[in-house]
């Protein structure tokens, strides 16, 4: 690859383009959570050497200690990462050190639902004053299109040295400029069919010389990188995907709602619908949204698309069934209890899993979190259990202060709700063993028993 068809040519950028190229740039990653911590590691993997910056001194004590904090990444990646340098801190000046930044910051909704860009605007503002000529800039964060330009870019001049600025199209590429790209992180947590390597890259420049910058970065450690025209196109692409899982989801759950009306089994009716080979991609239906992505991303757009005096119907549609499965959840258990001659006023049950989707350690909007609550509202005595989760304590919107219980003691309870089927779990020995089982995952598929209610 060369700069020459970008425009005229640079020492500097061919410069960054070969030490990216080859390997041997500088890398800082900046905020070490589900995202960044798996991707420092893949870059470390890669040959590179890795600056981990992060706010929470805790994670980046136990990073510095050669231990994890994320479940599926074993102590021993982080120490083979550390032998081939890398390395955590809370010291941003060392973000000058880098030659390239990938910024990976949560983008989570306000309490009134709409962007908090809080995370974006912190982070630009405690590395512009170290930026230097040359740097790579590259945002994965999940945001609306236009964040980058509208947003990272104006706090990142208003904040860097004098005389430096992003390279805006057009610009002499060999100015005293540093280079901003976006793209998308598109990982799914737990899903191991697919390896992050094989997940193709979308890479949005702010110019094509920064999308060219970014695509060397990436083409390193991913197995195809996928250019588009602008850091709007790849803003939107992330979101455009996970409107389409809320849409799917949400459809899915609708006509959930309508087969157990009809005495229709949905799952046997998704299963034998993907046996289509065109046409059809199978969505399953479940107790309501959870993770940082999927329930929130759409109604980041959908704030940005008020701006254009716009209404995206399909987004608030799915917004609104979705949000309704947690309410239809405990609406089935009271029924369930009912049949058994028991009110949910007083009734103890236990809720399996409270992870957003099975086989992970993500509390992050969580429906089991909402079910608990309710359940709790309707003065249920609730208590759950977790593999992957000691106890629950205080979140962002939660502050449930509970302790696991162990599944010895299913039999105390006057139900047991199923609201995330982790493969640990033995269904057949919850369903022997509990008086009454809600499953809202199709957990229990192929046993027979009358304690079951699949809702
Ligand atoms: N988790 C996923 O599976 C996933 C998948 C695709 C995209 N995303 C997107 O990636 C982004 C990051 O998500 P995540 O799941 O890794 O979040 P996370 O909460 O797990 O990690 C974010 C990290 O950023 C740190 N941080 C916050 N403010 C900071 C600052 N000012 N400077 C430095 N560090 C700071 C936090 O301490 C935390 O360690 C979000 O935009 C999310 O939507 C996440």
């Amino acid at each position: 690859m060369n700069l020459v068809t970008v425009s005229t040519q640079t020492r500097q950028a061919e410069r960054q383009l070969e030490k990216l190229q080859a390997k041997t740039a500088k890398v800082g990653v900046i905020g070490l959570g589900y995202v960044g911590l798996p991707l420092s590691l893949l870059l470390s993997e890669a040959g590179f050497t890795v600056q981990g910056f992060d706010i929470d001194a805790r994670k980046v004590d136990q990073l510095e200690d050669g231990k994890s904090y994320i479940f599926r990444i074993p102590a021993t990646e982080i120490e083979m990462a550390r032998s081939q340098g890398f390395r955590a801190t809370t010291d941003f000046s060392k973000i000058s050190e880098q030659d390239a930044i990938i910024m990976c910051v949560p983008t989570p909704l306000t309490d009134h639902r709409d962007p908090d860009l809080s995370f974006i605007q912190k982070t630009a503002e405690s590395i512009a004053p170290w930026l230097v000529r040359g740097q790579l800039v590259v945002l994965e964060s999940t945001t609306y299109p236009g964040t980058t330009e509208e947003v990272l870019i104006p706090i990142l001049d208003r904040g860097c040295p004098e005389g430096l600025q992003a390279y805006e199209p057009g610009m002499d590429v060999d100015a005293n400029v540093f280079y901003v790209a976006f793209s998308p992180e598109r990982e799914d947590p737990g899903n191991n069919t697919v390896a992050r390597r094989d997940i193709p890259k979308v890479i949005g420049g702010h110019g094509a010389v920064a999308g060219k910058l970014a695509g060397a970065l990436y083409g390193n450690i991913f197995g195809r990188t996928v250019a588009v025209s602008s850091t709007q196109a790849a803003e939107m692409t992330k979101l455009l995907e996970n409107i389409y899982r809320c849409v799917n989801i949400a459809m899915v759950n609708e006509l959930k709602l309508l087969s157990l009306r009809m005495g229709i089994d949905i799952w046997e009716v998704i299963d034998a619908a993907a046996t289509k080979p065109f046409g059809f991609q199978p969505f399953y239906p479940g107790p309501g949204l959870g993770g940082h992505c999927i329930p929130i991303d759409p109604f980041y757009l959908s704030w940005k698309a008020r701006e254009w005096n716009f209404h995206t119907r399909f987004i608030e549609l799915a917004g609104e069934i979705n949000e309704g499965m947690p309410r239809h959840v405990v609406h089935s258990v009271s029924e369930a209890l009912n049949a058994h001659r028991k009110s949910m006023n007083g009734a103890k049950v236990l809720v399996l899993g409270v992870a957003y989707k099975k086989d992970i350690d993500d509390l992050r909007e969580s429906p089991s979190l909402e079910i608990i609550e309710m359940l709790q509202e309707e003065k249920a005595t609730v208590d759950y259990n977790d593999p992957y989760f000691p106890t629950v304590g205080r979140g962002r919107h939660y502050d449930l202060g509970m302790t696991c219980t162990p599944l010895d003691r299913l039999a105390d309870y006057d139900c047991v709700v199923i609201a995330t089927d982790h493969s640990d779990y033995d269904y057949e020995a919850i369903v022997r063993n509990s008086q009454l089982v809600v499953d809202t995952r199709n957990a229990t598929r192929g046993i027979v028993s009358s304690k079951i209610v699949r809702c």
